[in-house]
């Protein structure tokens, strides 16, 4: 089996050019690392990730944990940070927690002891724990996605969701809607619960009365959002709109009305939250609030890589600006 030695020789290069070639940890000429890359070829070499991680003490793979794959909103923002990932000459472990606090827990465990480069968290399950995730570890740079509490240090970056939650409101409002519910997210979810204070600005701004019956809570997946729906549908006269906190949810509850036959955006106007992919495609397509969740991705990546790097001490915190997304979800009430 070649050796990095075999390759350097057969290259004409030292060692470290052929380990900066193919780790990209420094400027290489094309011409070298053209001729370190035939000399890869020719002798079918492949590289130990694992000698090269006792050498040079890093692992060059970064951990992530994510609330769950099946919502394509955590499956998009992974996109993200993959792309980066191989852009940059990085592995990912990705680990799902689905809200269970134990899992998380083990899953953050087992990252740290197979000694990930930085951690990436986009499951808000940690929030509001109080949770010291580096008590049995040394702390390794870690970027905190889409929720701002914890009781560690790290970078964050958010998507302003109460406005985003206040954009959706004002958008029924604009389309002469008075009569418009909540259907939120899990009661102890930080997104879920700024979501909803955007919504009762906008509707106190807008002096609209606030009917409890209208407001209820689902579990960010369709079929929370389904059970939340017949919740409202069950107490009574219903709201002409509803805004509903993820794209999920929205699905759940436009699936429900259907079977009951309640048309969107005839008889229920629904706005959701997210512009997942599918959204464009259901019916009638979802007018929704846009989180950039590639670039979400992205972002949270070079954030990470810049700390690894330079391991500046202070932490950053970003936050992400929502987009009102028009599509046919909503109907015009206004003559
Ligand atoms: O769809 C999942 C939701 O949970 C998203 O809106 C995201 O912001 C997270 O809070």
């Amino acid at each position: 089996m070649a050796t990095i030695k075999d390759v350097a020789k057969h290259a004409e290069v030292s060692t470290s050019t052929v380990s900066h070639v193919l780790n990209k940890t420094r400027y290489v000429s094309e011409n070298i690392t053209g001729r370190v890359m035939s000399a890869v070829e020719a002798l079918h070499y492949a590289p130990s990730a694992l000698a090269r991680s006792l050498k040079i003490k890093n692992t060059r793979t970064l951990g992530m944990l994510v609330t769950t794959s099946v919502n394509p909103f955590f499956a998009e923002v992974v996109k993200g940070v993959e792309r980066r990932c191989y852009e940059q000459g990085y592995n990912l472990l990705l680990c799902n927690t689905e809200g269970d606090l134990k899992r998380l827990n083990f899953n953050i465990d087992m990252l740290l002891q197979k000694q990930v480069d930085g951690l990436l968290l986009l499951s808000d399950e940690i929030a509001g724990q109080n949770l010291n995730i580096f008590a049995r570890h040394k702390p390794v740079p870690t970027v905190v996605m889409d929720f701002a509490e914890t009781s560690f240090p790290c970078d964050k970056i958010q998507n302003n969701s109460r406005h985003g939650g206040y954009l959706a409101t004002r958008h029924l409002i604009n389309n002469g809607h008075t009569k418009i519910g909540c259907i939120s997210g899990p009661r102890n979810k930080p997104t879920a619960a700024r979501r909803f204070d955007g919504y009762m600005q906008a509707m106190q701004e807008a002096g609209l009365e606030i009917n409890e019956q209208w407001h209820a809570f689902g579990n960010f997946e369709c079929e929370g959002g389904k059970l939340a729906f017949e919740q409202v549908l069950a107490a009574g006269a219903m709201p002409t709109a509803l805004f509903v906190c993820n794209d999920m949810m929205a699905m759940g509850v436009i699936s429900s009305a259907h079977k009951h036959g309640i048309s969107v955006p005839e008889d229920l106007s629904i706005i959701g939250y997210d512009d997942i992919k599918l959204a464009e495609f259901i019916t009638p397509p979802l007018t929704t609030i846009h989180q950039p969740k590639f670039n979400l991705g992205c972002i949270a990546f070079d954030t990470l890589l810049d700390k690894i790097k330079t391991q500046r001490e202070n932490d950053l915190h970003i936050q992400l600006q929502p987009k009102l997304v028009v599509r046919s979800s909503v109907r015009s009430l206004n003559t």
